[in-house]
């Protein structure tokens, strides 16, 4: 028995990797944060794969829910698997901003420190007391964090943190035999800001012009991916920004 945690799992990246993940055989425990319908949805697409799995309200933003987002978690394994721990966290919840720096509000900072970076954080360790030695943990980080693009300061820069605090996290959690890498997407057509990668025709085409294999990412270019790294094939990877957008400015 497998059991992955997956933020945001409701739409776009995280739902597919569930997919992805479900048809390898492993068990799922997804948060949304207001699409309970969507979340309803994939719970019932995943049992029709014969995998159990679990839906929680989440925002990621808010560090003083997490302790009961903890206990919520710890029932649910408790009541569908009899178990008292799950083997793999991915921190993939998160919105975009696309604000010019000298547009940006405190305010607009503040919700990306919160969701993408201070959320990613201490959701981590209010979770790792719950997840079994020799597990793995994926962090959403994003091609932004590497290559630049106006308005993007805010954003680009939180998934800057995320790739370190990845670092960081492989070192401390060696002696748990947890592994740590960040995963980062170019560009994927899904609803996340605003879905403009994949509604906005120009856009999508300037992005895909500028990717050697000529055209943006889709979400199964993600979960894919997703699966192999938590996988044992993928078990002395520790440590690695992984960049998966088909070689844009490489
Ligand atoms: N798509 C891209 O081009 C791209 C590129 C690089 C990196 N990424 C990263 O990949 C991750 C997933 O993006 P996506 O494309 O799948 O986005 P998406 O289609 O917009 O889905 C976002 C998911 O996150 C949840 N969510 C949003 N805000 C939240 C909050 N405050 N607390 C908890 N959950 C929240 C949503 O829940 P509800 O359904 O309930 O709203 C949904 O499940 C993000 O970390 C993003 O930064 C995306």
């Amino acid at each position: 028995m497998t059991i992955a945690l997956i933020t945001g799992g409701s739409r776009g990246l995280g739902r597919n990797m569930a997919h992805h993940l479900a048809a390898k055989g492993v068990d799922i425990i997804f948060t949304y944060h207001s699409n309970r319908e969507q979340a309803e949805s994939l719970v019932a697409e995943l049992s029709q794969m014969n995998r159990k799995a679990v839906a929680l309200q989440l925002d990621t933003g808010k560090v003083s829910t997490f302790a009961a987002f903890a206990e919520q978690v710890r029932t649910a394994l408790k009541a569908t698997w009899n178990s008292e721990r799950f083997d793999f966290l991915i921190n993939n919840a998160g919105t975009g901003l696309y604000a010019p720096f000298m547009e940006t509000t405190e305010a607009q900072l503040d919700d990306m420190v919160n969701i993408h970076f201070k959320g990613v954080f201490f959701l981590t360790q209010t979770l790792l007391p719950m997840m079994n030695d020799g597990g793995a943990i994926l962090n959403l980080s994003s091609g932004l964090a590497r290559f630049s693009y106006p308005g993007s300061s805010a954003y680009g820069s939180m998934k800057g943190a995320v790739d370190v605090l990845t670092r960081y996290l492989a070192l401390e959690l060696g002696p748990r035999r947890i592994r740590v890498n960040s995963v980062a997407p170019g560009a994927v057509e899904t609803d996340f800001g605003g879905g403009r990668v994949r509604d906005n025709a120009d856009l999508n085409a300037m992005l895909a012009s500028r990717t050697p294999l000529g055209r943006v990412g889709l979400p199964d270019d993600i979960g894919g991916i997703v699966s192999v790294l938590l996988s044992d094939e993928a078990g002395w990877l520790n440590g690695q920004r992984i960049e998966v957008a088909g070689g844009i400015h490489v």
